[in-house]
């Protein structure tokens, strides 16, 4: 089933016209990967899905109702959740209280939920161990997989990773990866990832690719060519 689509989707900061006519389409459960060098506006796009920028034209079709209108919670209550680039969990708050912000967009929000499901200490462990710490503390890759685990605890159909592993040391990259693959198969959400690495893009189920704000090339990862990859990936 066609989870998330979008219709010729054109955002603009000011005048600048950055997404140009944006078509994409994500399945339940499906892994997709958007890559393009820096500054093509693949944060852009992911905004632009949950709302924290407004297209001039086109549609955004999730799970088969036009949100293009609705303001950034509702979309987060109706399944979007969105790891922005750089993380922003919030330094001065514990880490059990940075998951439980999560839990903001269940129905009723954190009134009516204060347990935090175990999923996400078996997919991170270390935020168990480090549940009073304040996030601050945490390393870069702690933060990021504070950042995801928050996400999940809203229980989206859809989560939007904008470079999740950006600056991080290589073995925390592995534990990233393999946790939003574990995220997927046992949960059966889909995933839209932003990312460089090569690795982790190829776990994917398909790709897209961006050039100045349009898509430029997509298909199964599996048929990502070498000159694809040197072309669109900085790494
Ligand atoms: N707040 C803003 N105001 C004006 N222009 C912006 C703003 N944010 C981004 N841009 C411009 O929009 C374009 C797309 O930026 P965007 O952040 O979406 O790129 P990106 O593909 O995510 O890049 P990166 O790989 O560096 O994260 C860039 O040219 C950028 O300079
Ligand atoms: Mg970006």
């Amino acid at each position: 089933m066609t989870l998330l689509k979008t219709n010729g989707l054109n955002t603009y900061y000011g005048e600048s016209h950055i997404l140009r006519d944006v078509d994409i389409n994500i399945k339940t459960g499906e892994m997709v990967c958007l890559i393009g060098r820096n500054g093509v506006g693949k944060t852009t796009f992911l905004k632009s899905l949950i709302g924290l920028l407004t297209p001039r034209s086109g549609e955004i079709i999730f799970n088969g109702e036009l949100i293009n209108r609705k303001p950034p919670h509702q979309r987060a209550r109706s399944g979007i959740a969105y790891v922005p680039q750089g993380r922003e969990i919030i330094p001065y708050l514990s880490v059990e209280e940075n998951l439980q912000l999560g839990m903001e967009a269940l129905p009723g929000g954190l009134a009516n939920h204060k347990k935090i499901d175990d999923l996400v200490f078996e997919l991170f462990p270390v935020l168990k161990k480090f549940l009073p710490r304040r996030g601050g503390d945490l390393s870069g890759g702690q933060q990021q997989q504070l950042a995801i685990a928050r996400a999940l605890l809203g229980k989206p159909k859809l989560l939007l990773l904008d470079e999740p592993t950006e600056g991080i040391q290589p073995n925390i990259v592995l534990d990233i990866e393999s946790a939003v693959k574990r995220i997927i198969s046992e949960t059966g959400i889909a995933v839209l990832l932003v990312e460089q690495h090569l690795h982790f893009v190829k776990q994917a189920d398909r790709y897209y690719a961006m050039q100045r704000g349009g898509i430029v090339a997509n298909g199964p990862t599996s048929e990502l060519s070498k000159a694809v990859v040197e072309k669109f990936l900085s790494v």
